[in-house]
C-alpha cells in the first residue's frame, strides 16, 4: 500500500489490532472512525486484522455493519478530514472481525488466542498483536492479568505485544500506584500505552514545536517576563449519557491530573535532550513534580462548582442534578478552578490558573499567557487608556490557531494606544483542521513510539498534586460548592480567586 504523501509517513508494520469493549461507545465514536482515517491516510499495513472482542451476541457482519453507518456519517461531519471512501472502508471491513468472550473467563483469552494465530496465517499480521482496553477501568487490571496468564501478552524475539490503556487511570493517587503495581508485574514498561487523547491533539503537540522550534518566544518563557498563565478547558456539553461514570469521578478527577497537566507539562516543561520518548517524558514529569498549591493551601486556591439549569445558546438545559443517573443532591463538581504554582528555577512565583468545567458559555480550550508589562508608562498624558497588556493565545481546540495581543498606535494626531492582535490560524495556512486526535496515537503504538503516551511517574505525579484537595472535599463535605447556571462564564468564586491577586479570567467567549 503507497504511503500517505501528505505526512511522508510509512505505514505501520504487520499487527493485529484487538479491541476490548468492540461493542462500547469509545470504540464506536473514537477508535474505529480514526482506524478510519488512518486507512485512508494510507498508513495502514495490507497485513492487518482487526478483532472486535465484547459481551454482546454478535457475528462479524453484525459488527461490522453496526459500525458502517456509524463511519459514513463520521466521514460526513466536520470531524474527519476524509470525505467516506467507501474503498477505504471496505478495506478496513474486509479485516474485521468479531468474537463473543467475556474479560474475566480465561477460556475467552484462549479462544482469542487461536484467532489471533489464524489471522497470522491467513492475514500475515507476524505475530505482532496490540491490545486495546476500551472497557470500564475496574477491568483493567483484570485483562492485563488474563493476557499475561495465556502470555498473549509475552513478547518473543521479532514478535512485540502492546496494550493500550485508557483513562481513568485510577481514582486517586493510591488506585494509579496500585494498578500501576499490578500491571507492572505482568508486563514491562515498555509495552503499555496508557492513553491521554489530548496528547493525540496536533495542537497539544504543537507546543514543543512552537517552544523548542523557534528561538523568538524561549528567552521570554520564564518568571522574568510572564506574569502569570491561564490553563482554560471549557466545555459546552453536560454529561450526556454518563451519568453514572460521572457521579464517581467529577470534573477534577475526569481533567484535572490528566488533560490539564497535560496542557500545563506541554507549555511548562524544560527542552527535553532530544525528542525521544524518555527525554520527553522525564521532562514532563518533572514540572507536575514541582507543582504546589500556593500559601492557604487546597481551601482557598481551588473552587469547585456544579452547573445549574440555563441556555446554551437557543437551548433551555437542564441542571447537572436533573441530569439521568444523576442523584438529586448530587454534591459532584462539573467545574473545577485551580491556582498553583510551578515551584522550579524557571517558574518560581508565577501563578498558573487552571479551569475546567461542563456546560459553559462556549467549548474552548486555550492557553493563554499573560506578559509582564513595561516598567513605566510613557507619554503619561496622552495615553487614553494604560500600558498594552500583552497576551499569547495559544488556541488548543476549537479555531485552532496562536494569537499574540498587544498595543500599537491608532493613526491620527493623537498618542493613543488601541489594541490589536495577530492571528495564525491552523486552516489558513495548513488548509486542514486536526481530526480525532486517536489517529496519530494509534499509529504510534503500532510503531512501537509511546512519546506521547504517559509513563508511570507521569500519571502518578498528576494524582499526587490532586489528591490533597481530593482529601479536603472527602473530610469537609460539600458545603463549598457553587452554582453557576449552564451557559455562563462559571461560578462568580472562581473569579474572585483571581480577583484577590488583581486578576481577571479571559472571557470564555
Ligand atoms: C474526556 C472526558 O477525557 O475528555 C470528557 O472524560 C470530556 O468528560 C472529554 O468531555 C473532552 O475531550 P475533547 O477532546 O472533546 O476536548
Amino acid at each position: 500500500m503507497p504511503h500517505d504523501k501528505d505526512s511522508g509517513a510509512q505505514p505501520a508494520g504487520p499487527c493485529a489490532l484487538v479491541i476490548f469493549g468492540a461493542a462500547g461507545d469509545l470504540t464506536k465514536r473514537l477508535v474505529v472512525p480514526a482506524l478510519y482515517n488512518l486507512t485512508c491516510a494510507q498508513l495502514l499495513p495490507e497485513e492487518f486484522a482487526l478483532i472486535g472482542f465484547d459481551l454482546a451476541d454478535h457475528s462479524d457482519e453484525d459488527w461490522r455493519n453496526s459500525l458502517t453507518e456509524m463511519v459514513e456519517q463520521f466521514a460526513n461531519s466536520d470531524g474527519s478530514k476524509y470525505a467516506f471512501n467507501r474503498d477505504a472502508w471496505n478495506f478496513l471491513a474486509s479485516r474485521m472481525s468479531y468474537m463473543k468472550g467475556d474479560l474475566t473467563k480465561p477460556e475467552s483469552y484462549g479462544q482469542l488466542k487461536s484467532k489471533l494465530e489464524e489471522a497470522d496465517k491467513t492475514q500475515h499480521t507476524g505475530g505482532n498483536y496490540l491490545f486495546y482496553l476500551a472497557v470500564a477501568d475496574r477491568f483493567f487490571g483484570t485483562v492485563v492479568e488474563q493476557l499475561g496468564k495465556s502470555c498473549l501478552s509475552c513478547e518473543k524475539p521479532g514478535h512485540w505485544r502492546r496494550i493500550v490503556i485508557e483513562k481513568p487511570f485510577g481514582h486517586d493517587l493510591q488506585s494509579a500506584q496500585a494498578l500501576d503495581h499490578e500491571i507492572l508485574d505482568i508486563v514491562s514498561e515498555r509495552q503499555i500505552y496508557r492513553i491521554d487523547h489530548f496528547l493525540g491533539k496536533e495542537t497539544v503537540q504543537n507546543l514543543m514545536m512552537f517552544r523548542f522550534a523557534n528561538g523568538l518566544f524561549e528567552p521570554l518563557w520564564n518568571r522574568d517576563r510572564i506574569d502569570h498563565v491561564q490553563i482554560t478547558v471549557a466545555e459546552t456539553v453536560g454529561v450526556e449519557k454518563r451519568g453514572r461514570f460521572y457521579e464517581s469521578t467529577g470534573a477534577l478527577r475526569d481533567m484535572i491530573p490528566n488533560h490539564g497537566f497535560q496542557l500545563l507539562a506541554m507549555t511548562a516543561m524544560e527542552a527535553p535532550n532530544s525528542f525521544d520518548a524518555n527525554d520527553v517524558r522525564a521532562e514532563k514529569a518533572k514540572v507536575v513534580e514541582a507543582v504546589r498549591v500556593c500559601d492557604g493551601g487546597a481551601k482557598c486556591n481551588v473552587v469547585r462548582g456544579q452547573y445549574s439549569a440555563g441556555k446554551i445558546g437557543d437551548e433551555q438545559v437542564p441542571g447537572y442534578r436533573q441530569e439521568p443517573d444523576v442523584a438529586p443532591n448530587s454534591p459532584v463538581e462539573t467545574y473545577v478552578a485551580f491556582k498553583f504554582l510551578v515551584d522550579n528555577w524557571r517558574w518560581s512565583g508565577v501563578p498558573f490558573y487552571l479551569r475546567t468545567g461542563k456546560r459553559l458559555a462556549r467549548k474552548k480550550t486555550q492557553i493563554a499567557i499573560k506578559f509582564k508589562g513595561v516598567p513605566c508608562a510613557l507619554m503619561r498624558e496622552e495615553v487614553s487608556s494604560g500600558p498594552a497588556p500583552n497576551w499569547l493565545l495559544i488556541r488548543i481546540q476549537p479555531d485552532e490557531g496562536i494569537a499574540l495581543e498587544f498595543g500599537a498606535k491608532v493613526p491620527g494626531p493623537r498618542m493613543k494606544l488601541g489594541d490589536v492582535r495577530m492571528d495564525f490560524k491552523y486552516q489558513d495556512y495548513f488548509g486542514t483542521a486536526p481530526a480525532t486526535g486517536y489517529e496519530t496515537l494509534l499509529y504510534d503504538v503500532m510503531m512501537g513510539d509511546p512519546t506521547l503516551f504517559q509513563r508511570a511517574d507521569n500519571i502518578e505525579a498528576g494524582w499526587a498534586v490532586v489528591q490533597p484537595v481530593l482529601d479536603m472535599w472527602a473530610k469537609n463535605g460539600p458545603g463549598d460548592l457553587q452554582f453557576y447556571a449552564a451557559g455562563s462564564q462559571g461560578p462568580a468564586a472562581a473569579d474572585e480567586l483571581l480577583a484577590r491577586d488583581g486578576r481577571a479570567w479571559r472571557p470564555i467567549n
